[in-house]
């Protein structure tokens, strides 16, 4: 580790800004979105898509919402130029969506990138030069005026080549390249150029778009950057602001959120925030962020679990299992005290306008995702959580204190196998401790007599295997069995429910005994068509398992 980042490190120059208007803005509506998964997004993978892969993607962007899609880079391969004219030949572009394609600012460069676009109805045009002084010294060894004299000659070339095609409505934008890095003055001077030559109007506005190529500063910078151009930039209403912000700092999302307060009228990413190192801007989350704020992101994610598998497919790169809103993990509670919330959360909502759920900042079912996985079993979880999962899985709803009791019995088995217990484990583990409790008593029958208050039962039963008829009574079928059982236990509480899943008409009855020399109470459950078969199996079970508890047995 460097003693001294200091000594390596320069940090980000503030912006002379103290009259920022943005910190007070809010996001009222959303951008205009152009994904750029065909082209930034697929420089950056391991294998590009192939163009049947691309084909895909690009029907999916569509169906989406996307307007603006950039495609390719056509000058730069030909995968990509043959993959913009299969769109155009085989008229798979909508009607109201318009392609882009980026572009260097060398002639032959944007002269082949034309070609490509013949037939189009309506095209965006994109060129980019470098800017930042790091690039203009480093790379390019050109002095500013060199910088803009490139970036002129290419408006200057698109606009002549634009007015060869006069059939295709053109966009044309541009981007001074780490604009983010790039002097402001000496940004806004070439861009003014870049406009002069374009001379766009309110009705045929350009798209200057300002990238954070790399992101090198706090969030806060690059809105003071957008905010400075927008107030600066002399053609102001013939142009849509573009952002492009990458991720390098972990904070692209917030980037473009405060440049959208700033000023910025339009947003350039990718799905999922694939993109080159740390990827572009995350399209998802920023629209879902919209979403969550009650504003129409005006792209539609109701079936996110198949975009996701469509942008996994095309990029070969896996999604996070945290990555927000779409990630395996991100609507799963593992610990007790948050599935106690979200449970609490859930019962109150379905009388609610608005969506308040403790701890999910969105409702599952609106990305088309459910609420089976939002509680999850392990060792640090609670009754709240193995209360959930019986009831929605098996509509089983166990009283209060015996929740309490199985949470202990599962902490058991967890602590020994340390694994997540799914609902189906659950519900076995229920069925073993309780329902199929079978010794020292097994009921395999009962007749009952009632007169007046008294009740008289007759039960066959196996005790220890072994086939007795016993006779007890009692001021109800329980105290009668009790009595049939003769064992020392009171009866502290008794429930019983329909359960309510797959079932049939099956009730599951719960008693609660206490027995001397075993501390605190015990519970049983018994589960059958008849209302009193299922109690007075609730009655066994709860007796089997005193007579097998520790206290009794030592
Ligand atoms: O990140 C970037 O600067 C780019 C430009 C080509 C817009 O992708
Ligand atoms: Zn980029």
């Amino acid at each position: 580790m460097l003693k001294n980042p200091a000594e390596k490190y320069t940090a980000f120059a503030p912006i002379a800004l103290p009259d920022r208007k943005w910190p007070a803005q809010r996001i009222e509506r959303a951008p205009i979105w152009m994904s750029t998964d065909l082209r930034d997004g697929n420089q950056a993978l391991f294998e590009p898509m192939s163009i049947d892969t691309k084909l895909e993607l690009f029907a999916m962007l569509t169906r989406i919402g996307f307007k603006e899609i950039e495609v390719a880079f056509p000058s730069a391969s030909q995968t990509d130029f043959d993959f913009v004219r299969r769109l155009i030949e085989e008229d798979r572009i909508p009607e109201d969506v318009s392609i882009e394609i980026l572009t260097q600012a060398r002639d032959s460069l944007i002269d082949r990138s034309f070609e490509s676009l013949v037939g189009a109805r309506r095209a965006i045009v994109h060129v980019y030069n470098a800017t930042a002084p790091v690039f203009r010294e480093t790379v390019f060894n050109m002095d500013r005026a060199a910088c803009i004299e490139l970036a002129v000659r290419a408006a200057s070339r698109i606009r002549e080549q634009a007015e060869r095609y006069p059939q295709t409505e053109w966009t044309f934008q541009y981007s001074p390249e780490v604009f983010s890095s790039t002097e402001l003055e000496f940004a806004l001077e070439i861009s003014e150029r870049v406009a002069a030559v374009w001379e766009p109007t309110t009705q045929r506005r350009m798209i200057l778009n300002l990238p954070a190529t790399v992101e090198s500063a706090t969030p806060n910078v690059y809105a003071d950057q957008i905010e400075w151009m927008s107030r600066n930039l002399s053609r102001r209403e013939a142009i849509i602001i573009s952002v492009h912000p990458h991720n390098d700092r972990g904070t692209a999302v917030a980037a473009a959120e405060l440049a959208l307060m700033a000023g910025a009228d339009r947003v350039e990413g990718c799905l999922f925030g694939n993109g080159e190192r740390t990827g572009n801007v995350d399209l998802v989350t920023l629209a879902l962020n919209l979403y969550t704020q009650g504003i129409d992101p005006k792209l539609d994610f109701s079936n996110i679990n198949e975009v996701a598998r469509i942008v996994e497919e095309s990029t070969q790169l896996p999604i996070h299992p945290r990555h927000p809103y779409v990630g395996d993990l991100v609507f799963t509670a593992f610990s007790g005290s948050h599935q106690d919330a979200i449970k609490k959360g859930f019962a109150v909502q379905s009388k609610k306008d608005t969506w308040a759920v403790p701890y999910m900042p969105i409702d599952p079912r609106d990305l088309g995702r459910s609420y089976d996985s939002v509680i999850r079993v392990n060792s640090q979880s609670g009754k709240g959580g193995i209360a959930w999962l019986l009831e929605t899985g098996y509509g089983l709803t166990m009283p209060r204190r015996m929740q309490v009791e199985f949470s202990g019995v599962v902490q058991h088995v967890m602590d020994s196998s340390g694994t997540e217990m799914e609902a189906g484990d659950l519900w076995r583990l229920f069925n073993q401790t309780y329902l199929d409790a079978a010794v020292p008593f097994k009921l395999r029958s009962h007749s009952l007599k009632e007169s007046g208050d008294e009740h008289r039962i007759e039960l066959s039963i196996l005790h220890h295997g072994k086939e007795e008829q016993r006779q007890g009574r009692g001021n109800g079928p329980l105290a009668a069995a009790l009595d049939a059982l003769g064992t020392a236990c009171t009866i502290h509480s008794f429930e019983e429910r329909s359960l309510s899943h797959g079932s049939g008409a099956q009730a599951m009855a719960f008693v609660e005994i206490a027995m001397q020399g075993i501390p605190g109470t015990l519970f049983g459950a018994g589960c059958s068509t008849s209302i009193t078969e299922a109690s007075l199996q609730a009655l066994v079970s709860a007796v089997n398992r005193a007579f097998a508890h520790p206290a009794r047995a030592s």
